[in-house]
């Protein structure tokens, strides 16, 4: 991947300084003045699946304004959430096996200040609901009623998530009933219905820091109060504002298992380039157990501190979107299986 960093270096006050026709070097008394680097960096979101191109330009809105990362990463994953179409994330979402949308979500900033929340329902915007938690209460998650509840008693909607499509092809599924949700294998469901879910999004504003949101309704069709990778920190997302950040997508379970987006951010804290790492995370799926992970997607994503991203999965079909100063594309990612 190419580096998208670029510094504006106003390295030196010298440099000023020798505009301003001073020389700021010269000896006062036995010190010389040397003060603090501005440094400027190009600002960059990514983000997974096709409609993360949709969900960068929302965080594009805040980046190219030079707001912060953590208002960009929430602002743009707000889009899919928003959008009744999007049947893996928030509105609309694919319900549980008992009919129920329920959320899961997570945001961390350059802090590592964190906020989370799992089996969220009736509210549309998830990760504004997980930010809440992570600069109004002293925790770090709030899960089911207890985060519905939070929700509610702090101005958010209350909302019917479950939108007449999900329902139709939920009560469809119901005439079989056969209990093996999967994510993410394309032409999985019934009706050759693609089963893309979350979108997980990292970000560097201009101040070179870091943040990242996730958020999705998770499995379709899963055990009700099943919670998957997406709204742990460690697993879902991870940002350590001196290394990288990190985010993942597909069947939790087998991100949890190896606590993927923590593990992908180590990788890189090792010296490993972005998708390297990614590379090295989903072997190591592979290596735990090779005949399940022949039958599951698993994709990561991340992005480091010097700009450099990249992404890598177990299947065929993972896609993510970058947008930055330079560059608005969607990319396919290498995989492990044919
Ligand atoms: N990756 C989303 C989930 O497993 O729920």
């Amino acid at each position: 991947m190419s580096d998208r960093r670029k510094f504006v270096k106003f390295s030196l006050l010298s440099s000023a300084a020798i505009l301003a026709g001073k020389n700021l070097f010269a000896k006062t008394n036995t010190t010389i003045a040397l003060l603090p680097v501005p440094v400027k960096n190009e600002p960059i979101v990514i983000s997974t699946w096709d409609f993360g191109k949709e969900a960068n330009a929302g965080a594009w809105e805040v980046l190219k304004r030079g707001g912060r990362a953590l208002d960009a990463v929430e602002a743009g994953v707000k889009i899919p959430e928003a959008d009744p179409d999007n049947q893996s994330v928030g509105l609309g979402g694919r319900p549980d096996r008992d009919g129920r949308v329920t959320l899961d979500a997570c945001i961390m900033d350059e802090n590592s200040k964190c906020g989370s929340l799992a089996c969220l329902e009736h509210v549309v915007h998830a990760i504004s609901v997980a930010r809440m938690v992570m600069e109004k209460t002293p925790h770090v998650m709030l899960v089911g009623d207890g985060a519905t509840q939070f929700a509610l008693e702090n101005g958010f909607k209350k909302e019917k998530l479950l939108t007449p499509k999900s329902e139709r092809e939920w009560k469809e599924w119901l005439k079989t009933n056969k209990y093996a949700p999967k994510n993410n294998i394309e032409n999985e469901l019934p009706g050759g219905i693609k089963n893309h879910d979350t979108i997980g999004m990292v970000a560097m504003d201009n101040n070179g820091n870091l943040s990242g949101a996730c958020t999705t309704s998770g499995m379709a069709y899963k055990m009700h109060g099943r919670v998957g990778d997406s709204p742990i920190i460690g697993a879902g997302l991870y940002v350590d504002n001196e290394v990288g950040a990190a985010t993942s997508t597909g069947v939790g379970e087998e991100v949890i298992r190896i606590v993927g987006s923590h593990l992908v951010v180590e990788l890189m804290r090792q010296g490993m380039e972005p998708e390297e790492a990614c590379k090295k995370a989903v072997e190591r799926i592979v290596t735990r157990n090779p005949e399940q992970a022949k039958t599951v997607q698993v994709g990561f994503l991340a992005l480091s501190k010097s700009g450099k991203f990249g992404a890598y999965a177990l299947q065929k079909g993972f896609t993510y979107a970058v947008r930055s100063g330079g560059e608005e594309k969607i990319y396919d990612a290498k995989h492990v299986y044919p």
